[in-house]
């Protein structure tokens, strides 16, 4: 069976990567969600995918005239004054308000929506018994040297999720290694095919499970890959074509902005 997860929650629906969007990708059927673990100023972690705070908060309206924007540069408390969903209803970055698929109650509850921390993020998702996909973003800025492992490892556990419903995901590949040394209860995912780089690159392929980029990547070499015994995932894929090609090739998971698009595909088959 191939897997349907909510790449930062269902964001074509709701504000990425807060409790909007994780609630909503549980509920237009994904299997699982992918989120993105950030360090803030005084080691707190939360859901949130850039290194700096302008594109998806009021971040520079709300702290006018701070030297920084990055996230590791805010503390949680800060963190928690900012707006983290009106940007979505500005932009309508999928297109999805114009296209009538979000309710104007839904709407309204995306104004003000702060940013999430990982344990209230998992708290849902252990409510739900519903697995999730901890991508550990590389540690930028103020965040830099930061246990970030441990202090993932001591949240999750403190959460009371079952094992069997996390599994952890980094470009930086040597989290993954300490993970797989103190806690190898967790599964683990290689990403691969970070911005900037002209490849997947699947090095000498050390690693069980490959979470590549669709984008640089064929059905063709990932049947190649598949064939070597791997498992293979690939993000971001919300092409109905692509996601029917990489289906047949194969793949295991897939990750999309639109599960919603994904599941009509997987009840095709
Ligand atoms: O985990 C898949 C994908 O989320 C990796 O890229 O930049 O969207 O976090 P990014
Ligand atoms: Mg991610």
């Amino acid at each position: 069976m191939v897997l349907n997860s909510a790449h930062r929650g269902a964001r074509s629906l709701a504000p990425e990567n807060t409790l909007a969007a994780i609630r909503k990708g549980r509920a237009v059927g994904a299997h699982l969600w992918e989120t993105d673990i950030s360090v803030s100023r005084d080691g707190r972690l939360v859901l949130f995918h850039d290194d700096t705070l302008d594109r998806t908060t009021d971040a520079l309206s709300r702290f006018p005239g701070r030297a920084s924007y990055a996230l590791s540069d805010f503390t949680l408390a800060e963190l928690k004054q900012l707006d983290a969903g009106s940007w979505f209803i500005q932009s309508d970055p999928f297109g999805q308000i114009a296209a009538g698929t979000i309710s104007d109650e839904e709407i309204q509850g995306f104004a003000g929506i702060r940013i999430p921390t990982l344990e209230e993020g998992l708290a849902f998702t252990v409510q739900e018994a519903w697995p999730v996909n901890l991508e550990i973003k590389r540690l930028v800025g103020r965040a830099v040297g930061f246990p970030v492992v441990a202090e993932s490892l001591t949240v999750i556990k403190k959460s009371g999720i079952n094992p069997h419903d996390v599994r952890f995901s980094s470009f930086d590949h040597r989290l993954l290694d300490e993970i797989k040394t103190k806690a190898p209860e967790y599964a683990i995912q290689a990403l691969i095919g970070e911005i900037g780089s002209p490849i997947n690159n699947w090095g000498t392929l050390a690693y069980d499970t490959y979470n590549a980029n669709q984008s640089l990547s064929t059905p063709d070499e990932i049947r190649a890959i598949v064939a070597q015994g791997k498992t293979v995932n690939l993000y971001t894929v919300n092409d109905p074509h692509r996601m029917r090609a990489f289906i047949e090739a194969g793949a295991t998971t897939l990750i999309t902005d639109f599960p919603q698009v994904l599941k009509m595909v997987l009840d095709e088959r």
